[in-house]
């Protein structure tokens, strides 16, 4: 590295280097790509933005990625660039695109009728399912992981009669409004950016760092608190992983408040067919799980403890009449049953999942060798099937030191690098997920194309 260059970030790369990887990068994308820039260089006709939702504007590739077909762990687009698919749709594809049993499934399905607002026959054994595969005996289907969120929070907050709620900085449950809260110099606020947001949602959501046991006592001696909702580990910026004791700890705290668990595993569903709660023997008192539950047909759940239902039961004998703010109309449909079950019974298999943490130890390895080969001060976390590179040295404690370790900048152009190469990852914050379909050989190019460009970063 040149020493007359100033150092831009934590990451060891000065800017002047990431800039002129960047242009180049973009540069090759483009040249790759003569009809899907045509067709989509300038945005889609009729969408706001040029997209038909935002955040496809923000993978940092000039244009997005047309896609013309994805299959199992590969990505085509409609200029026939074929990508080993690493993002897979941010977990929501992580078993792969289109699994056979779920595609199977939904050809079933798709013949005889896709919502009607009462159960089919896959609904039956669904319920146990659920609770063989997570621990949880009662359960209820949504949508969305953002919708699963918001109803266990509202149950939460009607069984123990409190209206606060606790998060963790740099936490991410969806669009939920009320975990929508940042700590900025250690004083609570609203989330930055938000649109339309006219409350002060510090008022009724308390927020500490993950790792801190002293902050989260405090907040919790008052014994206001309704729910404490977290991942296991942090994944919605640079990945935190749990120190030793802390969710041991947590439950604890909660249980003496009186204050309830939400463990929200739509990410750490990664960890194996039970999520990380079954792997590291957690106890919430709801469970929320969205994401690849069908197999990437859009799909929710959300679970509660026995006695969570119990308690939640009497509040409904007691409650006036009226829609509990909890259901959508094409939640819980047939289509979700045929895919979820699928997805429980032939995907979310011990199996797949052996394969998916062999493979992703392998990624985690390739990479760290990478990182000290160029002596780069950065890291690899992991959590089961999936991967981060961070670009600053770690471990990370908490939401505040994950902010810092970002380097957007260096991250695009790393991104823009590694699809020229052919390894599509996620647009935010170097994650990588194996699914059951990815090959060891994928796995090995994705490791080599990273190689290729800290060596051009390096020098
Ligand atoms: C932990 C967690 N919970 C909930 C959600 C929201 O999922 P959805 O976008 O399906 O509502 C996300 C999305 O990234 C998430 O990471």
């Amino acid at each position: 590295m040149p020493a007359d260059r100033p150092i831009a970030t934590r990451s060891g790369i000065d800017a002047a280097r990431i800039a002129e990887l960047r242009e180049a990068e973009a540069a090759v994308f483009r040249k790759a790509r003569p009809k899907s820039e045509a067709r989509i260089g300038n945005g889609i006709e009729g969408f706001f933005g040029g997209v038909p939702m935002h955040w496809m504007n923000d993978w940092p590739t000039p244009f997005p990625i047309l896609v013309e077909s994805a299959k199992s762990a590969r990505i085509t687009d409609i200029d026939g660039n074929a990508l080993d698919d690493f993002c897979l749709g941010d977990t929501g594809s992580m078993f792969g695109h289109s699994p056979p049993p779920v595609a199977r499934a939904i050809r079933r399905q798709a013949a005889r009728g896709l919502t009607y607002m009462l159960p089919s026959e896959d609904a039956l054994g669904l319920g146990r399912l659920l609770e063989a595969h997570f621990g949880l005996p009662f359960w209820q289907i949504a949508t969305t992981a953002t919708d699963a969120n918001r109803f266990a929070l509202r149950v939460a907050r009607a069984v123990t009669g409190r209206d606060t709620i606790l998060v963790f900085n740099g936490c991410y449950h969806g669009a939920a409004d009320e975990t929508m809260v940042r700590l900025r110099d250690g004083k609570p606020i609203n989330r930055p950016g938000l649109a339309g947001e006219f409350r002060d949602l510090t008022v009724r959501t308390k927020i500490v760092e993950f790792n801190d046991i002293p902050a989260l006592e405090a907040a919790l001696a008052d014994k206001d608190v309704a729910c404490v909702i977290t991942e296991p580990v942090l994944t919605n910026s640079c990945m935190v992983l749990p120190e030793q004791g802390f969710h041991a700890t947590l439950r604890d705290l909660t249980r003496k408040a009186g204050t309830l668990l939400l463990i929200d595993e739509t990410h750490t569903i990664s960890s194996g067919p039970g999520g990380y709660t079954k792997a590291f023997g957690l106890e919430p008192d709801l469970f929320v799980l969205g994401k690849p539950v069908a197999g990437g047909v859009p799909a929710s759940v959300w679970g509660m403890s026995g006695a969570v239902a119990d308690r939640y039961a009497a509040y409904n004998r007691t409650k006036e009449p009226g829609y509990s703010g909890m259901g959508t109309t094409l939640s819980a449909n047939p289509l979700q049953f045929a895919t979820m079950k699928a997805t429980l019974e032939e995907v979310m298999t011990e199996e797949n999942y052996a394969h998916m943490t062999r493979l992703a130890m392998r990624l985690d390895a390739g990479l760290t060798a990478v990182i000290d080969r160029f002596g780069l001060p950065w890291h690899v976390a992991r959590v089961g099937a999936r991967v981060e590179f961070i670009c600053a040295p770690g471990p990370l404690k908490n939401g505040d030191e994950a902010e810092s370790a970002h380097a957007p900048e260096l991250e695009a152009a790393i991104h823009v690098a590694l699809v020229n190469r052919g390894a599509l990852i996620a647009p935010f914050h170097n994650m990588m997920l194996v699914s059951p379909a990815t090959k060891a050989r994928q796995v090995d190019r994705l490791i080599s194309a990273f190689a290729d460009v800290a060596a051009k970063i390096s020098v």
